[in-house]
């Protein structure tokens, strides 16, 4: 088993380069289904989510060619089957997109219901009531959800909750519906905008991504593309939160600042600077770390997926701050592994009331989905001592080349391979 090993104590110096964004590319990889032609997509992240689904598409009948490390050529006019089993959908949850992007081409789909990171409880109901107001069947069937319509039919749809899922999955289907298709209270992601701008260059009439009202009037054709995938938010969140945490100075480069605007926000609040430049951020810290108040939100409100990161930040500001996870019924499992490296959280449902320490210990730990994983390793680079993480492979799942950026960026930062019978015993 590879395990982590992160040697903390040393502030983070230096440039770091942002990769494309994950959720775009998930998002945009099985879209793709929907073309004609062949789609170029470029600025693709090299990470194990993409692996998979670009594996997924090869054994769906699909011929996929990397160019270039980060730009790959999709011809998905081989694929026959609407037929997606668990040995596929089993290791990431964004293979729920191919139902939208089968049902969009085939009129009909029938997806194994996905697995991915489970740190609570993941519905789609909202994904199968659009489906349906799209006109088509909705069953499960053997751990499948099967979709059938003779056609699909424009119409407007209200979501109860902003998803960002159910938000794409209707956009792909609805891409090829007759008419016009209204999503309402639709999530504004930067990734749902990149995903509707893809499916533009291709060909489709999607527009108002971006706001809470989507408008997508359905066509008959969508054609070949070249498309470049916008950075990951997620990514450069995290180097700044690291940067800010460890009282060093990192230029966080080829980002969208207006997308990382909330993060900055609440790193400026907790003592960093940020300065802001044209595709660059920079943050540095030399005073010490003050506690502050978070809440997640959809976008642009502050993001779910770095609120494990910056938990672990405040676990060592000073005074007690409070983060509600607004977006998730719970998103706190990892906070067991910090308080097991000396930091005082108490957890009550979605709020967790953290009283900053010191410093933080050294401790054997285990990352439990990937953001949690991406938290662990901020606390390693702030303890005293090595930090060891299991379960990287979760990790894998959405950060390309990290040990390689953390460790130019200073960080004593090695991934070794365990035999199974060294490995020490963890919590939870
Ligand atoms: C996406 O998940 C992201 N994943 C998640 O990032 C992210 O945490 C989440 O959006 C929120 O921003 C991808 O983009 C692949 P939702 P998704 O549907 O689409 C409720 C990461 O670490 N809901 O926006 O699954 C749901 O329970 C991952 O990169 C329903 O009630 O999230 C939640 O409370 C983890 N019914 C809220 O909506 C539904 O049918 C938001 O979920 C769907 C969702």
């Amino acid at each position: 088993m590879e395990k982590l090993f992160v040697k903390g104590g040393t502030p983070l110096k230096g440039k770091v380069y942002i990769s494309g964004a994950k959720n775009a590319a998930v998002a945009i990889i099985p879209a793709a289904l929907l073309s004609d032609g062949i789609c170029r997509i470029e600025n693709i992240p090299n990470i194990a989510d993409v692996t998979v689904l670009l594996q997924m598409l090869k054994g769906l009948g699909a011929s996929v060619k990397y160019v270039n490390k980060s730009t790959v050529e999709i011809d998905p006019t081989g694929v026959n089957t609407h037929i997606v089993p668990y040995e596929m959908t089993r290791k990431t949850r964004a293979s729920s997109y191919f139902m939208g992007a089968m049902l969009g081409r085939f009129k009909k789909a029938k997806v194994a219901l996905p697995g991915g990171c489970d740190f609570c409880a993941r519905p789609l109901d909202l994904h199968e009531k659009g489906f349906a107001a799209l006109g088509a069947d909705v069953e499960k069937d053997d751990g499948m959800l099967d979709l059938k319509a003779d056609r699909l039919v424009g119409t407007s749809i209200y979501l109860d909750t902003v998803s960002v899922g159910a938000t794409i999955n209707i956009m792909l289907a609805a891409c090829k519906a007759r008419g016009r298709t209204i999503i309402e209270n639709a999530a504004k992601e930067p990734h749902i905008v990149d995903l509707a701008n893809f499916l533009n260059s291709m060909g489709a009439d999607i527009k108002g991504a971006g706001t809470d009202v989507l408008k997508i009037s359905g066509v008959s054709h969508l054609g070949s593309t070249t498309y470049s995938i916008i950075p990951d938010q997620i990514e450069a969140g995290t180097y700044m939160v690291a940067a800010a945490a460890t009282g060093g100075d990192v230029k966080i480069k080829n980002v969208i600042p207006k997308h990382l605007e909330s993060i900055s926000a609440k790193l400026i609040e907790a003592g960093a600077t940020v300065e802001e430049g044209d595709e660059f951020v920079r943050v540095y810290r030399k005073g010490e770390l003050r506690k502050c108040n978070i809440k997640t939100q959809p976008h642009p409100g502050f993001p779910t997926d770095m609120q494990p990161q910056m938990v672990t930040l405040l676990s060592i500001a000073n005074g007690t701050s409070m983060v509600t996870e607004a977006v998730w019924d719970s998103r706190f499992k990892y906070v067991n592994y910090l308080d097991r490296m000396g930091a005082k959280i108490k957890v009550d449902g979605k709020v967790a009331v953290i009283e900053g320490v010191d410093k933080l210990k050294s401790a054997p730990v285990k990352a439990d989905d990937l953001r949690a994983g991406a938290a662990l390793i901020i606390a390693g680079l702030i303890a005293d001592g090595t930090t060891q993480i299991e379960n990287i492979h979760l990790i894998d799942r959405g950060y390309e080349d990290y040990v390689e950026k953390f460790t130019a960026l200073g960080a004593d930062i090695e991934r070794i391979n365990i035999p199974d019978s060294n490995i020490a015993d963890s919590v939870g």
